[in-house]
């Protein structure tokens, strides 16, 4: 017996009935992009895996645990991205992006694989939009950057929508308060789980964002890193609260928000939304000072976020109506030999002129091709009969209120064109 296949465990086919909404985002995430200046860059799928290793960091549950790592057939170890921001470091170094007018500001989508216990919201392929700004400390980048997020969700809609923040700090602050919160953990070391004994090891800050029961006391009351700052990083987090605080976006200092991602200094946020599954950020990002240096290029400040539309989608899908994109806008149904024969020939000059139009395929009665163009919800239904040939007319009937009206069919173009059907 032959083997049916099913999709891989933690994957989603997004089905026609879906792409709508995937169409919709994907319009107004390239609008928003172009908004706020930001160029697109399209990378490749799969890097060196040294370049992950390095870039997020080993000891982060992405680089330990979640990566789809191979042996190509020259036997170098290769990675299918788990994110883009080390690949577009990469790219801006390779390419000496580094004497373009700053900031460089560019943008990628596409997938993007992790290794995740699948459950709502999170897949195991999942789909980035992802923005960067590099070559700037300014704290007002910080601020467009996530003005950039709040545009994209504004802009589909969202309500009620805040920012979570924080600061973790730089090589220069970070030290001294990892030995502060590593001695306050040491008080407390019979009280905590596990994992976070043994973050204390490898990645002390990462004990703060831990979800278990146990630890949600100790964590209460650990000292938090913005007290800790050093002067550079209290005043670049506090101009940035500043300009949030002016343009009245809801935000909240969240001193556990401390971002899976090794790369990370000073800003670190995330917007959460519910109804979106147990990983409830539908975006997160920050800045990552240190990261060309990492990668062995030269010093160079960059922030960025990524938002997984896969969550975007599913918030749309929460609200009210599906957005209206995609289908087609008219439906020719013919009558007799001769009018099909009109009929191609009118879908074939409706296309051709930028209109979306379709027509009733095989034998099916008049009656069949109004119930499919019902159903396929195009918005007028162009009808032409034997009679309707003779005097080089067609009949449009409007699907939403049913009325109908002859045209000459050489008008037809115009008519559609003064209602807005051409395709953008
Ligand atoms: P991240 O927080 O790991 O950050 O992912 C960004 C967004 O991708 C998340 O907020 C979520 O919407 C979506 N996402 C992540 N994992 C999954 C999953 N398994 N299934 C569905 N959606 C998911 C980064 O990747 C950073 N590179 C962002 C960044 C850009 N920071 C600076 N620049």
């Amino acid at each position: 017996m032959s083997k049916k296949f099913q999709s891989p465990k933690g994957v989603k086919d997004v089905l026609p009935a879906e792409q709508s909404y995937w169409q919709y985002v994907e319009k107004i995430m390239q609008r928003t992009a172009q908004l706020f200046g930001y160029e697109k860059i399209s990378l490749p799928v799969f890097e060196e895996t040294a370049l992950f290793l390095r870039g997020v960091g080993e000891g982060t549950d992405i680089v330990d645990k979640e990566m789809y790592t191979f042996l190509d057939k020259g036997n170098l170890s290769m990675t299918l991205r788990p994110e883009f921001t080390a690949g577009v470091m990469r790219s801006y170094l390779q390419n000496g992006m580094a004497s373009l007018p700053t900031p460089v500001k560019l943008w990628s989508t596409g997938p993007v694989f992790r290794y995740e216990r699948p459950q709502a919201g999170r897949f195991r392929q999942h789909t980035q939009f992802n923005v960067e700004a590099i070559g700037e400390q300014d704290p007002a980048l910080d601020f467009e950057i996530m003005s950039v997020a709040w545009s994209l969700y504004d802009q589909l809609g969202f309500k009620n929508l805040g920012f979570q923040i924080n600061s973790i700090g730089c090589p220069e602050c970070r030290p001294a308060y990892l030995k502060k919160l590593t001695a306050y953990y040491k008080t407390h070391v019979d009280q905590i789980c596990d994992d976070c004994k043994k973050r204390l090891d490898k990645n002390p800050l990462r004990v703060l964002d831990c979800k278990k029961s146990s630890c949600q006391p100790i964590i209460e009351k650990a000292p938090p890193m913005i007290e800790n700052l050093c002067k550079d990083c209290d005043s670049h987090f506090k101009k940035l609260l500043d300009y949030l605080g002016h343009l009245k976006r809801p935000c909240q200092l969240n001193h556990r928000l401390v971002r899976g991602l090794d790369y990370y200094t000073k800003t670190v946020f995330e917007v959460w939304a519910e109804g979106i599954g147990a990983q409830n950020a539908v975006c997160g990002g920050g800045r990552y000072d240190g990261l060309t240096e990492i990668l062995g290029g030269p010093p160079t400040p960059a922030v960025g976020f990524a938002s997984g539309i896969e969550r975007i989608v599913m918030i749309l899908q929460n609200g009210t109506h599906p957005p209206e994109m995609g289908g087609s806008d008219i439906y020719v149904a013919t009558m007799g030999e001769t009018a099909k024969s009109k009929g191609v020939e009118l879908l074939t000059q409706l296309r051709e002129k930028g209109f979306k139009a379709i027509m009733g395929y095989g034998d099916r009665s008049f009656k069949a091709q109004m119930r499919e163009a019902d159903r396929r919800n195009v918005k007028y239904t162009v009808i032409l009969g034997e009679e309707e040939i003779q005097r080089k007319e067609a009949v449009i009937k409007c699907m939403k209120d049913s009325k109908q009206e002859s045209l000459p069919v050489e008008s037809l173009s115009d008519y559609f064109l003064n209602l807005g059907l051409l395709i953008e």
